[in-house]
């Protein structure tokens, strides 16, 4: 089965991370497919808003690490960009449901949803540092606009979870459900969305966004040029050789 479903009903089209026995961590081929999908999502008359979803257990561990390491993101093209674009640049609603751990760019893809709902599970981390790399997706602009600059310094520097009540009081979510209730809550806020007048709808997501847009684009550009010089430095080689031999990384000396 494939790793990013989608379906299409009501309005609302659903794109689910599918790779459950890797906890959805995003391979190159799954930033394709999930950007394509929310393009033709966008190209699709049919489709009014846009559902991201993982399992009630896990969104998603975020860059697939080994993928990641064959294939790292050299230039704008990279599959990794072409997701965040396609979230960033999305005209339509955007929504997420979130349950269990929300790593990387599980945590950073939100960002640029327009409402997320979570799972009381929820687990948000950005531990870039830790495995010698820097934020992704606009997460150096945007976390600290979003929750202040020393909660950010925390998620960012430190890498520590925001779990999902400090993340619904800094507004990373809405609100927070039972894991097993958080797609059919979402679900049910999409097609709220899907029923209102589709222009006045995408008029004011355009509206709200626009101050913001050109700052996120250059932070956008700034970020993948570091992360592009980081990947090849020694800690995160360090990193990435530990999480593959399950051992704790050793950046002394680094
Ligand atoms: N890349 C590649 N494989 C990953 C992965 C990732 N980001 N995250 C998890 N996996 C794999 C594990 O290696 C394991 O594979 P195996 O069964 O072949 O050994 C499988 O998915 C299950 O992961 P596991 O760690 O056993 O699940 P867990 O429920 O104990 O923990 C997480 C889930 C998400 C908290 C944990 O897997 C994790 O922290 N992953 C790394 C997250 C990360 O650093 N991502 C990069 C961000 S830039």
């Amino acid at each position: 089965m494939s790793d990013i479903l989608t379906d299409l009903e009501a309005g609302v089209l659903t794109i689910t991370l599918n790779r459950l026995e890797k906890k959805n961590a995003f391979t190159a081929a799954m930033y394709l497919a999930c950007a394509d999908a929310i393009q033709a999502g966008v190209d699709n008359p049919a489709v009014r808003v846009v559902l991201l979803q993982g399992h009630e257990t896990v969104f998603s561990a975020g860059n697939d690490i080994a993928d990641f390491m064959d294939n790292p993101p050299t230039g704008p093209h990279a599959p990794v960009y072409r997701l965040l674009r396609a979230a960033a640049d999305c005209p339509k609603p955007l929504l997420a449901a979130v349950c269990g751990p929300a790593v990387g760019i599980g945590t950073t893809l939100l960002l640029h949803c327009d409402l997320v709902y979570a799972g009381d599970n929820a687990a948000f981390a950005m531990p870039f540092v830790n495995l010698g790399l820097c934020p992704e997706a606009g997460a150096s602009l945007l976390v600290p606009q979003l929750m202040g600059y020393q909660r950010a310094a925390e998620a960012l520097l430190l890498g520590d979870p925001i779990m999902a009540e400090a993340a619904l009081e800094v507004g990373l979510v809405n609100r927070i459900v039972p894991p097993t209730e958080a797609r059919t809550v979402a679900q049910m806020q999409a097609r709220k969305l899907a029923s209102k007048p589709q222009d006045a709808l995408c008029t004011t997501k355009r509206l709200m966004r626009q101050g913001d847009a050109q700052r996120i684009r250059n932070q956008l550009d700034a970020e993948a040029h570091e992360l592009a010089r980081l990947l090849q430095a020694p800690a995160a080689r360090e990193a990435f050789a530990a999480f593959a031999e399950k051992r704790r990384p050793d950046f002394s000396g680094l």
